[in-house]
């Protein structure tokens, strides 16, 4: 049974409760991180706590606790759970006070802190000779203009992956006025001519961490890559589309609305790359 942590107590999961005055659960009046843990040591955590305190500030949420405060939070989460491959799910709501009212609550309303852990499975960059890709549709982007907060607002990205499960893909791919965004739950690469692309970081995306160390790493290996807008056009004709995230790293997606994205195979670019992943992060720990 898992361990999580709720403002200040450590339970089993299962015994853990809220209010329901939450904010979190009457509004959805808060943010989160999700974090991957490798072999017990969690992995980019400084980027992850920076675009935390991004989505803190954005709300104007005080953050309850220090840098090292997290830091401490999330080892000891990541120790009662027995360390191994998780992913940590953090979420700061602005409190339960008394009365529920849309404008913000007393500035001294407690936060609600939780966080919990969950197993990770391999991803399938780990193993990209077996891997035959994934299928994905497009949708028009209904969400919000601030999709750079990590809110825990998830309604439009719930509906939108749904959509996707129903058509029997894994992810939807968003366009928004004829340029695509990002996935439900994930950012989107396109390879062109041998260029990797993804849209720019701006307030109609979340900057993916798993997003910005694939540009790092691309930039390190002299990999072509570029951040440019990705039109509806350019998208249905690219030679190879992937899906990235912190849990599902990358994605290779080889049929888009039912029509085969390059040879409908996992394409060598992306083989390079994830290569580049695992390499990195056997790198911090080889048993990664
Ligand atoms: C909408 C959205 N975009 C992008 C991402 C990828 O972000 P990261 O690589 O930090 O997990 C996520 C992750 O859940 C997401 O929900």
């Amino acid at each position: 049974m898992s361990i999580a942590y709720l403002n200040g107590t450590w339970q089993p999961l299962e015994d853990a409760r809220i209010s329901p005055l939450d904010r979190g659960f009457l509004f959805a009046d808060g943010v989160y991180e999700v974090i991957p843990v490798y072999a017990g040591k969690a992995f980019r955590l400084a980027e992850h706590l920076d675009r935390l305190d991004h989505s803190l500030s954005a709300i104007q949420l005080a953050a309850p606790l220090s840098r090292t405060g997290w830091e401490n939070l999330l080892n000891e989460l990541v120790q009662r759970n027995e360390g191994g491959n998780l992913s940590v799910y953090l979420q700061i709501t602005r409190g339960a006070p008394a009365k529920r009212d849309h404008a913000f609550p007393a500035a001294d309303t407690p936060a609600t802190v939780f966080a919990m852990v969950s197993p990770m499975a391999p991803a399938p960059s780990a193993t990209p000779d077996t891997t035959t890709g994934a299928a994905a549709v497009t949708a028009e982007d209904t969400r919000w203009l601030r999709c750079d907060i990590k809110s825990v607002s998830l309604l439009p990205n719930i509906l939108l992956r749904q959509y996707a499960v129903s058509q029997g893909a894994i992810e939807a791919i968003l366009l928004r006025d004829g340029v695509a965004t990002e996935g439900s739950a994930s950012n989107l690469f396109v390879v062109r001519d041998g260029t990797v692309i993804t849209p720019p970081k701006s307030p109609l995306i979340l900057g993916g961490i798993t997003r910005d160390l694939i540009l790092e790493l691309c930039r390190a290996h002299a990999v072509p890559c570029a951040e440019a807008n990705v039109s509806e056009a350019e998208l249905r004709d690219a030679d190879e589309l992937w899906v990235t995230s912190s849990t599902r790293e990358l994605v290779p997606v080889v049929r888009l609305d039912d029509q085969a994205i390059g040879d409908g195979r996992p394409g060598p670019v992306w083989r390079k790359v994830a290569g580049l992943y695992t390499d990195f992060k056997r790198s911090l720990d080889p048993s990664a």
